[in-house]
């Protein structure tokens, strides 16, 4: 009797770890190869609003026209000078970062923040009727894909100064104090000076240097991206984009979540030029396209299958062995 009530419960519990849906998402390290510069129109993933920390745009992956997020409020809100808005999300360590800076003696301001897509139009226009296609792109982000429109990016300027676009407001003392100490808040220089072709173009960023441009990333991964040596780019397209580059179609069954440390992959000499042509050309192949397969097991299988298939062995085999012991004993 007891061992039936024993062999019936470990039926239950079979079923029931079979009954546990086997695509649970492990964490992903490691989506694929980072493409190259190419220009494309890929609808990014994650976008949803509260995943504001980890969706990257870049000259390929992009967000909608209506994506306007929900929490903008004034930057003033963070005793900083300067206008326009950013998302609350990062307004405490704007404060906090404003104060460091002014402490320290190179305080800082606010020059250009939160960019709705229409005024990301007229920028793009406006550089593009001024010096053509060609040029607009290496110095704007063509509406959608600019993280002005995520509402987490600022060019930031001396505060009391004007913009900070002519000359290298890197080499300024609120450039340099930014360049060393603005990770530790949150916020992440987009489009670091690069070894690329041009003086200034960064293949790994996929555009030209912008010492003034910062991402906030939340300081958790912030300082994951500053400790992998990779660009904000590079670490978002490996470690939490969910899209294949190569069809734009996102990849299923995908809720990644951070690695508590980084692991710098190998970069990937993108093979386009930074003039690209608007074209979305087709880039390296890349395993991103896979389902990213659960991690650990035993022998590849998953465990919680083994255990199940011996709970069930052991109660079709059991009886058959005692029936069979039986048998003896009587003979
Ligand atoms: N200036 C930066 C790259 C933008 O347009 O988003
Ligand atoms: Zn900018």
């Amino acid at each position: 009797m007891r061992l039936r009530r024993a062999l019936t419960g470990a039926l239950a519990f079979g079923v029931a770890l079979l009954a546990v849906p086997m695509t649970v998402a492990s964490p992903v390290d490691a989506i694929g190869p980072v493409p190259g510069c190419d220009l494309g129109d890929i609808m990014t993933v994650p976008r949803d609003y509260d995943s504001w920390s980890v969706t990257l745009v870049d000259r390929l992956l992009r967000v909608e026209e209506d994506y306007v997020p929900p929490d903008l409020v004034p930057v003033t809100d963070a005793g900083i000078a300067g206008g326009g808005y950013v998302r609350r999300v990062a307004i405490d360590d704007l404060r906090a970062m404003s104060a460091a800076a002014a402490s320290d003696g190179t305080p800082i301001g606010v020059w250009s923040p939160y960019r709705s897509y229409e005024e990301q139009v007229q920028i793009f226009d406006g550089y593009a009727n001024q010096f053509g296609f060609e040029d607009a792109i290496l110095y704007s982000q063509r509406p959608g894909h600019s993280e002005h429109q995520l509402g987490l990016g600022i060019d930031f300027m001396t505060a009391g100064g004007g913009s900070p676009l002519p000359g290298d407001w890197g080499a300024t003392p609120a450039g340099r104090w930014m360049a060393t100490n603005a990770w530790e808040f949150g916020w992440v220089l987009s489009y670091p000076l690069g070894e690329g072709r041009s003086y200034d173009w960064n293949d790994a960023a996929c555009f030209h240097y912008e010492p003034w441009h910062y991402r906030y990333l939340g300081r958790e991964i912030a300082a994951e991206v500053h400790g992998s040596g990779l660009t904000i780019r590079e670490y978002l397209w490996t470690h939490f984009t969910m899209v294949d580059p190569t069809t734009g179609l996102p990849i299923p069954a995908a809720t990644p979540t951070p690695s508590p440390t980084p692991t710098p992959s190998p970069r990937v000499t993108p093979s386009a030029s930074p003039s690209a042509t608007p074209s979305h050309t087709p880039m390296s192949p890349s395993p991103a396209g896979e389902t990213p397969s659960p991690v650990g097991g035993w022998l590849g299988l998953d465990p919680r299958v083994v255990v199940a298939v011996v709970l069930i062995g052991l109660l079709v085999l059991t009886p058959i062995a005692l029936a069979a012991r039986r048998g003896m004993i009587r003979r």
